[in-house]
Formats: structure tokens, sequence, C-alpha cells
């Protein structure tokens, strides 16, 4: 038996492959490299001593998926495969519906025909919208502020949905807060196309010189030190996360929603601090108007993880700032290196 895993050569699914297979479990990849590269799977190869089983396809082919679940005894999946630039979405909202939506949608049509009942889905903190206040639990009320968080909400609406119709289906939602860091041993890491969105990836690329300045957006923020606070989470972390979750899964039917944050908020000041005291770089800033969509605070309560699926996230920041920095230091232009 298998875990399939859409989207395994991303960021957080080859960390989580590496993870399932340390745990014992066989792990078949589909990826279309369209945000990742083939060079993943040599570097998972290293670091597990496994050849990796892999499809190079779309989950939008049905005909193709339908051979991958023929072909393999697929016990579970687990669903990483999908667009995440919230700009992008906002520029190219029929991108990210077609893409997220309709992937989601063949997935479980070809699950039902193979009779496959276990999913656990990659969803987002974004689903807490921008109105609710931290710490954030799994009962609040979802909602979005552009397409690609609206993705996430309907999914996660979807799979329940369809938990619900079938009585032998079993769905986990996975909210994840802001997944950093990189697995230790520096051979898989985060590697954006172009410039970078998010913060961690943008000060590593300030501090290995590709990148100029990072803008801090806004210190007039209703925080500490003015400047946004995030639950961020070391991504080993949360490949944990998904063998717990997976675990919970196999056991159980119906829907599921965890958590998968730290518990913690670090502003973005503190996050370029601990970065230049703990990998002796300079990250130099300058601060800007606030980015359109950013809240002020957010951060996971993160019992419901601990207590169902007794999982909690153990590595501090200043191990996210130097596997990150690791990352990009032996990496410096990501897997094309
Ligand atoms: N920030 C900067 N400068 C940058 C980039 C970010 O100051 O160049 C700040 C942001 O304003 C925010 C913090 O750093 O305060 C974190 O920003 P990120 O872009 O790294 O992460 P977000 O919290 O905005 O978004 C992340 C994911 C989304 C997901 C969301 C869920 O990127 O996919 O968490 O909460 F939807």
């Amino acid at each position: 038996m298998s875990i399939l895993l859409t989207g395994g050569a991303g960021f957080i699914g080859s960390h989580t492959a590496v993870e399932l297979i340390s745990a014992g479990y066989d792990i078949v990849i589909v990826d279309n490299f369209s945000n990742s590269s083939k060079e993943v799977l040599n570097r998972l190869k290293v670091i597990t001593g496994k050849k990796i089983h892999f499809y190079n396809g779309s989950i939008l082919d049905k005909v193709f998926l339908n051979n991958v679940f023929y072909e393999n005894d697929i016990e579970a999946v687990i669903h990483f495969a999908a667009y995440k630039a919230v700009g992008e979405s906002v520029e190219q909202p029929l991108k990210y519906y077609s893409n997220n939506l309709t992937g989601t949608l063949v997935l479980l049509e070809v699950m039902r025909n193979h009779h496959v009942n276990h999913i656990v889905f990659s969803s987002s903190a974004t689903v807490y919208g921008m109105d609710n206040i931290s710490p954030l639990t799994e009962n609040l009320k979802t909602s979005a502020t552009n397409p690609y968080g609206y993705t996430k909400v309907m999914i996660e609406q979807i799979l329940t949905d369809v938990a619900f119709a079938n009585k032998e289906m079993s769905v986990t939602n996975l909210r994840y807060f802001n997944p950093i860091g990189a697995h230790e041993s520096g051979l898989i890491g985060e590697a954006p196309n172009g410039t970078p969105n998010n913060l961690v990836p943008y000060i590593s690329q300030v501090a290995i010189g590709k990148l100029k300045e990072l803008s801090i957006f806004g210190n007039d923020y209703d925080t500490p030190d003015g400047t946004g606070v995030r639950d961020y989470i070391h991504v080993v972390d949360l490949a944990k996360g998904h063998v717990a979750a997976l675990k919970n899964n196999l056991k159980n039917t119906g829907s599921a929603v965890f958590n998968l944050g730290t518990g913690h908020g670090y502003s973005v000041l503190e996050l370029v601090k601990t970065f230049e005291e703990v990998n002796h770089v300079s990250v130099p800033f300058v601060i800007k108007d606030r980015r359109a969509g950013d809240i002020a605070t957010c951060y996971a309560d993160s019992s419901k993880a601990k207590e169902v699926l007794d999982w909690t996230a153990e590595k501090t920041l200043q191990d996210m700032m130097r596997d990150s920095w690791r990352w990009q230091s032996k990496n410096p232009n990501g897997y094309q290196s």
C-alpha cells in the first residue's frame, strides 16, 4: 500500500515525503513540476536512500491520474498540488480556480472510482480571513480576501461535503500557518520562481546579495514593534504534522480540521534580527507602506493538533533561520545550482 502525494516535489510535499519514508510508508509522487524541479527527486534519494517512485503529469489529466491509481495500490492521498501565489491569483483568478478546484475535483473522482477513501488536504491559515482575532481556533468562521484563499475555503467545503455523503470517506483539512526553514541537510528547501513574495525567501536572497534590501511592509501595525506578526513554522515540523494527521485520518471516517502552527507569533523585525544573529550576515531593510491585504497579527491556537494528533512543533525560530540560510547558501540559485 502506498501514500500518493500530489505536488510531492514542492516545498512542503518534498519535506513530507522525507518524513513519510522515515516513518516507514511507501510513497508515490505525482507532480508536473510547474513550480518545482525534477532535481528534488535526486535530492530526496540522497536524503532517504530510496529511489522515489514518481509520475510526471498533471492531476487535471484524468486519464493520466487513473493510470497512476491502476498501477499502484493507493491507500491515501496527501493533496498538495495547487497554485499558491496570492498576488497572481488576484491578477489571474481563472488560472487559480481552474487549476486548484478542477484538479481537486478530478482527483476526488478518480479516488472514488478506485475506492480510495482517505485524503489529507493542504489548506491554509488564509481561510481565517481578515476579521478573526488570534489565537485562531479551528471552529472560527472561514472567509477569504483573494482567489487563492477562496480556493482553499471552497476545497475544504467540497471535501467536507464529500465526507458527509460517503460515510467511508476520511478527510483531514490541515491549515498551515507560515512554513519556512528547510531540511537540515540543506539539500531541499523553498525555491520560488523569480522574486520571492514571502518574507524568509526574500530575507535569504538579500543576505546572499541577490536582492539589494528587504522592504518591510509597514511599521505602524498594532503590534509590539509595529511590524506584522505571524506564526512561522519549520517545514520539517510541518511535515511531521502530516505524518501524524495521516495516521489519524487512516483510523477515522468523516472530516476533521487542524491548525498546523506553533502557537507563537514573531514580528518581521524579530525575524530579521534573529536571521542576522544566528547566521552572522547582514540584512539591510527599508520601511515601506503596508501591503494590501495584510493583517497585523496571525497565529494559531495549536492545542487541537496536540490533543488529537499528539503533534507539536518543536523547532525554534533560531533553527528556522539557520536552516533557511543553510539551504540558501548551499543553493544560491535553488535547484538550478
Ligand atoms: N513581509 C515584508 N516584506 C516582504 C514580504 C513579507 O515585510 O518582502 C511581511 C508581511 O507584510 C507579513 C510577513 O512579512 O507581515 C509575512 O509575509 P509572507 O508574505 O511571508 O506571508 P503571509 O503571512 O502574507 O502569507 C502566508 C502565505 C499565504 C497564506 C498566508 C496564510 O504566503 O499563502 O500565509 O496566513 F495564505
